[in-house]
């Protein structure tokens, strides 16, 4: 079954802990948690002390993207705060591998992110060490943007390049019930989804919203996916 993940950078922060409750109740597999420094990212989010605050408001797993430098010198407070996992960007220094172990060290799963403009053969050296593999598909540093099509291409190459592996493939960004059927058959395991997940505001329209992308993969039409004229595979 795909893995959807919600991203709250997309919820109203004034709420957070209902907003992740409402999540999880909604049908949300993993919570995405994306923090940003204002560094290695042009905008700045949230930190360890929103991880803690909406650790309370959900049993599954708090799926934080760090979009930041010196990750190793806050890795211990992300474990301490309840992270699961983090997923660290190749490209936010020179030790890559160093703070895959060291999340590991601490308890937590550990997966790599790289940009839509980095090389896929970066993460080769990784493959055997992570759990995950995060292939942004925008720039990352805001929710709501496009989604760039070049990305379907990369997971169908990552996911050669992986082979027999058990890491999972996780596309961030722009991700919609009209390319998730597209992404998984490319080989996605997880897809991470704000503004498609937290359109209408509601908790009620949440569900549907997570319904929509899962009937979206398994091709099923589901109500909203009918009303927009929208097929199983995508094409509207
Ligand atoms: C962007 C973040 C994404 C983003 C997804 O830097 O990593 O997780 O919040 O938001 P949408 O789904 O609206 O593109
Ligand atoms: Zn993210």
């Amino acid at each position: 079954m795909t893995i959807i993940a919600p991203s709250i950078l997309a919820a109203d922060f004034s709420r957070m802990g209902e907003e992740v409750r409402a999540l999880d109740e909604a049908g949300a597999d993993w919570i995405h948690v994306d923090i940003m420094d204002g560094h290695f990212v042009p905008n700045l989010t949230m930190g360890p002390a929103m991880v803690s605050a909406v650790r309370p408001y959900s049993d599954k797993r708090l799926d934080v993207h760090l979009m930041i430098t010196g990750v190793d010198a806050v890795l211990q407070q992300y474990a301490s705060a309840g992270a699961d996992s983090v997923t660290i960007h190749a490209e936010s220094g020179p030790h890559i591998h160093r703070s895959i172990q060291l999340a590991h060290d601490l308890g937590m799963q550990a997966g790599v992110a790289i940009n839509p403009g980095t090389p896929l053969e970066t993460v080769t050296p990784l493959l055997d060490d992570v759990e995950m593999v995060l292939l942004m598909s925008v720039n990352p540093g805001f929710g709501g943007q496009r989604f760039i099509p070049q990305t379907l291409d990369r997971v169908r190459r990552l996911r050669t390049l992986i082979g027999l592996r058990p890491v999972v493939i996780q596309i961030d960004g722009g991700v919609t019930a009209a390319n998730a059927a597209a992404l998984v058959a490319a080989g996605a395991d997880s897809l991470v989804a704000g503004s498609a997940v937290f359109a209408g505001g509601t908790p009620q329209a949440y569900a549907e919203n997570i319904e929509a992308i899962r009937c979206a993969i398994d091709g099923r039409r589901s109500r909203d996916l009918f009303r927009d004229g929208i097929t199983a595979d995508g094409a509207a």
